[in-house]
Parts: C-alpha cells; structure tokens; sequence
C-alpha cells in the first residue's frame, strides 16, 4: 500500500517554507499532492493557474511530489485522491489555534483523515506569503524568501497590477 498524503494551501506565492515542508513531507510519504486551494474570503496577488506553475516549476525534481488544484472542500478532495493524511506546516505558536480549530472540523467532515503537523525549520520560521507580498509590493528584496522562479513573476505580477493603475 503506497503512503500518500495531501500539503494544501493557497501558496500565493509559495515560500521557502512551503518547499521545506514539501521536502520533508516528500521523504515520509511514497506520494505527496501540493493541493493549491481557491482563496475563498481573500483575492490573491497571483490566479490559481499561476501559482500551481510557479508550484511546479518549484517542485519539479523532488520525486514524489504532484502539484494540483483544489476548488472545493479538502475533506472532499482528500476522499477524491484517496489520501488519508494532510500535512499543514506550523511556524509558531500564532499558528496555532488557526490550524487546531482546521484540523478539529476536518476531522468531525471525515473522521479517517489526519492532520499531521511538521515544525517549520528555523531558518524558514519566520516566513510567510503575506509578508512576502507586502516586501515585493515596497519593492524590497524577497530572493531570501522564494524560489528563484518565483522572484521575476512576482516583479511582472506587480508591475502589471501597477500598469492598471
Ligand atoms: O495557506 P493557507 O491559506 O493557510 O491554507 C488554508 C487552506 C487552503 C488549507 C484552507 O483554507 C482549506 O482547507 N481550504 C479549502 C476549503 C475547506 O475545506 N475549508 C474548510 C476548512 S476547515
């Protein structure tokens, strides 16, 4: 039986820390889907399209790992794939009582999935899409905290944003 589980997010733009999370989730799962969800009360910097590409652009190269998109429900798209475990990283304490209260009502929707939680590495700890967003916005240097693919999209995202004034 291959071990398979589901790291969903809205990875606007994936981080540093969601590609450390994606390693390590890669090394204890035969198979890992990167589930990019759509941003239901917030309206993302980049589309759905865009960031499950700059997702696999990002993964490509770590075996095991598949980048899809979610509409719906994880519960639902976790009973559609047929996992049984979701991955969620936690940084730090603030982290917390969001993604208890998360897994605690995933799990009264489906009793048979798991919520595992992997503790962020120190050097990514602190990282964070929104903090992200707002230093690229400011025209700051974000190259400590993405993927090399992501910095150039983030400074054609924004600057098409600005174009349309
Ligand atoms: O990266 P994020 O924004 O912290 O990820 C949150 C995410 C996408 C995991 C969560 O919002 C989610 O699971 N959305 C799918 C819809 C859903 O199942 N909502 C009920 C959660 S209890």
């Amino acid at each position: 039986m291959q071990r398979f589980a589901v790291y969903p997010g809205s990875f606007d733009p994936v981080t540093l820390g969601h590609m450390d999370i994606i390693r390590r989730g890669a090394s204890l799962f035969d198979r890992l889907v990167v589930a990019v969800a759509t941003n239901t009360g917030k309206r993302g910097l980049f589309t759905e399209e865009e960031r499950v590409e700059l997702l696999h652009r990002s993964v490509a190269g770590i075996p095991g790992v598949e980048v899809r998109r979610m509409s719906g429900l994880l519960v639902d798209f976790v009973r559609e794939t047929r996992a049984s475990v979701v991955i969620r990283g936690l940084r730090a304490v603030s982290d917390f009582e969001y993604e208890f209260q998360m897994a605690a009502m995933n799990r009264k929707l489906n009793p048979e999935m798991e919520t595992l939680f992997l503790t962020s590495a120190e050097s990514t700890s602190f990282i964070s899409s929104h903090l992200v967003r707002e230093i690229a916005g400011m025209g700051g240097d974000v190259t400590p905290f993405v993927p090399t693919n992501v910095v150039p999209e983030l400074a054609r995202r924004l600057a098409m944003i600005r174009s349309q004034g």
